[in-house]
């Protein structure tokens, strides 16, 4: 074993009955470098729990040498010579913790873990022979990192991007300057996403929306939302004509959707707040005539006269909006964090029982969190973890963790006191 290889340690506290001798673990404790440079090295500092199997902990040298020749013989076609693989979706194995090599070599055998490729490639092994895969493989220097720019995606910076081709009727922030064309912001995302989708279905008929949408993907449209709802509202720029006092008379019926100054609580009622007037009293005609087709709103328009629909416009449009409740999203950055915990700094594990991430191939890592999102492979953090990423934060956080720099560890076995 070389030195430069390692720069964690992990320390493990064994059993009774161990087969660790004080002998060999401090010359295994002489091999081992703690870079100063790294104080974070010791933030993950992991015990293993009594019960958790260790047993490859205690492999020696010639176990390695014997992994090897196993290694050799039935793995390296696919897993690459020194456990670097060049095939996508298949995994680097070198530097990868033993104890979780040996946790998922079993896995596969049994089954908990699907995959016919590998639960035939370990099919005839005992445990003997799986521990010293396991110990072969992690004692290897890891993979080279992915070199190059980590590709990151912001959503809200893709939101505004795309909502650039609207901004010439709904203002560069989604406030109107034009007379007929609506404020987009301190709208809730999920209505004005549903709103989109009803000028793209035709559902709601307007020409001139359903050319300016006909492109825009789900996923665009998520983020053209997520952009305006979390931009400054203001009221739209336009003028008002009407008898604002009046307005607020006839609004008492509204309020109980629409929020009693046009600010509504929930995402499936519109807010009215500062909309541009003139929009408003052509939405609210579109409801009587039936152009716009909504039942509760033809009811609620149905005894309206044209000027008192103009004073509620008016009175509507001098509210001021409020941002609706929407959470921007974590970074690439800020995600990593959270994996961190269980993956360790950078994605370097020094717990022996999570994979380390750092330097692995960004493709099999997609596809390790898209299997855990489908259920295919089963891990209850895993499937926690995994439900709440977007594809975006899915590609972001693989293209991040396969350019980290991977570090091997050496797992030293101490006797409990
Ligand atoms: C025919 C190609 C092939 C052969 C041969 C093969 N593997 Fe694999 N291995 C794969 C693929 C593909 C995966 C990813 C499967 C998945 O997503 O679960 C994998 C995954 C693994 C993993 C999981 C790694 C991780 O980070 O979770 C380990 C460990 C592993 N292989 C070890 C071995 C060992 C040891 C051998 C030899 C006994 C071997 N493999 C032989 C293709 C192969
Ligand atoms: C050429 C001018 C124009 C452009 C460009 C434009 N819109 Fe519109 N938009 C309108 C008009 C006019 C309406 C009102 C249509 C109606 O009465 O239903 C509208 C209505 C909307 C509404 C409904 C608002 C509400 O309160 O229900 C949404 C959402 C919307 N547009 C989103 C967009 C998005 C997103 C883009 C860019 C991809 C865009 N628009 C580009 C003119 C435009
Ligand atoms: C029972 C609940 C309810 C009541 C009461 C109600 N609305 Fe609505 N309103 C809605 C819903 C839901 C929508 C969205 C319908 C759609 O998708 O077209 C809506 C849409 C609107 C719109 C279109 C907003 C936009 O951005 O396109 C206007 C304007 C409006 N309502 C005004 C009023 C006024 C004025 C009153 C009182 C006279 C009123 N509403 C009463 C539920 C209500
Ligand atoms: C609560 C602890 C925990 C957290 C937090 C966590 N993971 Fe995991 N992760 C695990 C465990 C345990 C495994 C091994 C599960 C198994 O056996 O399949 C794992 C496995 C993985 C794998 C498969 C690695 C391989 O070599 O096959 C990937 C990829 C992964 N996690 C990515 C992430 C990402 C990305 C995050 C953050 C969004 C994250 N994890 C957060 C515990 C965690």
């Amino acid at each position: 074993m070389s030195k430069a290889g390692f720069s964690h340690v992990w320390i493990g506290r064994v059993t009774a009955g161990a087969r660790a001798s004080v002998l060999a673990m401090s010359m295994v404790a002489a091999e081992v470098v703690i870079p100063a440079s790294e104080p974070e090295a010791a933030a993950q500092p992991a015990t293993a729990q009594l019960g958790d199997d260790l047993s490859v902990v205690f492999a020696n040298s010639a176990d390695i040498a014997e992994g090897k020749g196993l290694a050799e013989s039935a793995c390296v076609s696919c897993h690459g010579a020194n456990g670097v693989s060049t095939a996508p979706g298949v995994p680097h194995l070198a530097g990868q913790r033993s104890p979780y090599l040996h946790l998922v070599l079993k896995a596969y055998q049994s089954g908990a873990r699907p995959g016919s490729t590998m639960k035939s490639a370990v099919a005839f092994l005992n445990n003997d022979a799986l521990i010293k895969l396991a110990a072969y493989y992690a004692s290897l220097d890891p993979a080279p990192r992915a070199t190059g720019n980590v590709t990151v995606s912001d959503p809200v910076e893709d939101g505004q991007a795309a909502a650039a081709a609207c901004a010439g009727c709904h203002g560069d922030t989604g406030i109107s300057k034009t007379a007929g064309f609506p404020n987009l912001i301190g709208l809730d995302p999920q209505y004005l996403v549903a709103a989109i989708k009803a000028y793209k279905s035709g559902q709601r008929k307007n020409d001139l929306m359903q050319s300016m949408v006909a492109s825009v993907n789900e996923s665009v449209m998520d983020k053209i939302a997520l952009f305006y709802g979390l931009q400054k509202p203001g009221r739209a720029q336009t003028p008002a004509p009407g008898d604002r006092s009046g307005g607020q008379a006839a609004a008492t019926p509204c309020a109980g959707c629409h929020g009693d100054d046009g600010v509504s609580g929930t995402s499936a009622t519109p807010s009215l707040a500062g909309q541009d007037a003139a929009y408003l009293v052509a939405a609210l005609a579109a409801y009587k005539q039936g152009a716009r087709r909504d039942e509760t709103m033809k009811g609620m328009v149905a005894p309206l006269d044209n000027a008192t629909i103009k004073n509620l416009a008016a009175y509507y449009a001098a509210q001021e909006p409020r941002p609706p409740t929407v959470r921007k999203p974590l970074v690439a950055q800020e995600w990593a964090q959270r994996c961190d915990r269980c993956h360790g700094v950078n994605g370097n594990s020094t717990d022996p029982r999570f994979p380390a991430l750092a330097g692995q191939r960004s493709d099999y890592i997609e596809q390790a969190v898209h299997d855990y999102q489908k259920g295919v492979r089963k891990s209850a953090e895993m499937s926690a973890m995994s439900q709440v990423l977007s594809e975006d934060d899915v590609k972001n956080l693989a293209s991040y963790y396969s350019r980290q720099t991977p570090r091997a560890v050496i797992l030293i076995a101490v006797p409990s006191r």
